[in-house]
């Protein structure tokens, strides 16, 4: 099959070489705003063609793989599900927009179309998914990050918070997903693929500790209902290619364009 990746940034790249190895995959088609990321990216692989525009190859492709930011996926996600094709989504972010979260998922349904959205840099998504069917009394999410992970924000300044002058482990907020997702952009993904697969951008709740002393990305899920309970934590490498990308984000990519293009599906 031939499928389409956006953006040859940290995620963009894992993918085209990873797909590389893979046999069900005979092109990748490569489009990013950049075109001398792409074209590099085009020299050092068998695999990957650069595009201009995607749109005269959707009529042959499987998969548009989004993996560029949320400006692109609110381009390329409609265009591609208008088209019929199916998407993966990195930008899982850009769902905190309800109207566009409709719309993409009513235009998906139209076209016979589906959305993907992989479990990027955290996991316990498909328990989580799993149990949202039964209802949820609760789902919470720390996510604890040393003071380097954040950048300027405007809500950290009318705290009061300077995160490099931070010498303990500190809470620096508490407050619903869809709060959360608009303070810090930078942790949007994350909370918005909880949210999704469990209890929606209100109920879920987000907490953000800076800690000096942590060297990794930590997520730590949990998760009340009639299932039980669920505790996950998750401590994440950069990505070799882009420090402020998780490494699991990129591998989740391959996971799941695996599990499309293959025959077998573990943890469905
Ligand atoms: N789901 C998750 O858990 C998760 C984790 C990490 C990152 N992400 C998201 O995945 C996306 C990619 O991450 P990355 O680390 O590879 O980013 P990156 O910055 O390394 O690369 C992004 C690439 O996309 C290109 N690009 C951006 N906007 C574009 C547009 N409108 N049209 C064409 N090309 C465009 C850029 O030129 C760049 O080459 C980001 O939106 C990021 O927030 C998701």
């Amino acid at each position: 099959m031939k499928i389409c990746v956006i953006g040859c940034g940290a995620i963009g790249t894992t993918i085209a070489r990873a797909v590389e190895d893979m046999p069900e995959i005979e092109t990748t088609y490569l489009t990013d705003r950049s075109q001398e990321c792409a074209t590099k990216l085009q020299e050092h692989t068998k695999k990957v063609r650069y595009i201009p525009d995607i749109v005269p190859v959707l009529p042959e492709i499987k998969l548009v793989a989004e993996a560029a930011s949320q400006d692109a996926a609110r381009y390329y996600v409609p265009l591609a599900l208008s088209a019929g094709v199916d998407t993966l989504i990195m930008s899982v972010g850009v769902f905190q927009d309800e109207q566009f979260q409709t719309d993409a998922f009513r235009l998906a349904k139209r076209k016979g179309a589906k959305i993907f959205i992989p479990s990027g840099a955290i996991g316990g998504i498909d328990a989580l998914s799993a149990a949202s069917l039964e209802g949820m009394d609760e789902v919470t999410l720390t996510t604890t990050k040393p003071p380097s992970a954040f950048g300027p924000s405007p809500y950290l300044e009318s705290k009061g918070f300077v995160p490099a002058n931070i010498r303990v482990r500190t809470e620096i907020f508490y407050g619903s997903a869809r709060e959360a997702v608009k303070h810090f952009p930078q942790n949007i993904n994350v909370a918005a693929t909880i949210s999704l697969a469990g209890i929606g951008f209100e109920k879920t709740m987000i907490r953000i500790v800076c800690d000096p002393q942590v060297k990794t990305n930590e997520h730590n899920l949990r998760a009340k209902g009639k299932f039980g309970e669920l505790d996950v934590v998750t401590r994440n490498v950069p990505s070799p290619r882009n420090p402020k990308t998780s490494y699991l984000a990129a591998l989740s990519a391959i996971s799941a364009i695996k599990k499309i293009s293959g025959n077998t599906w573990v943890g469905a």
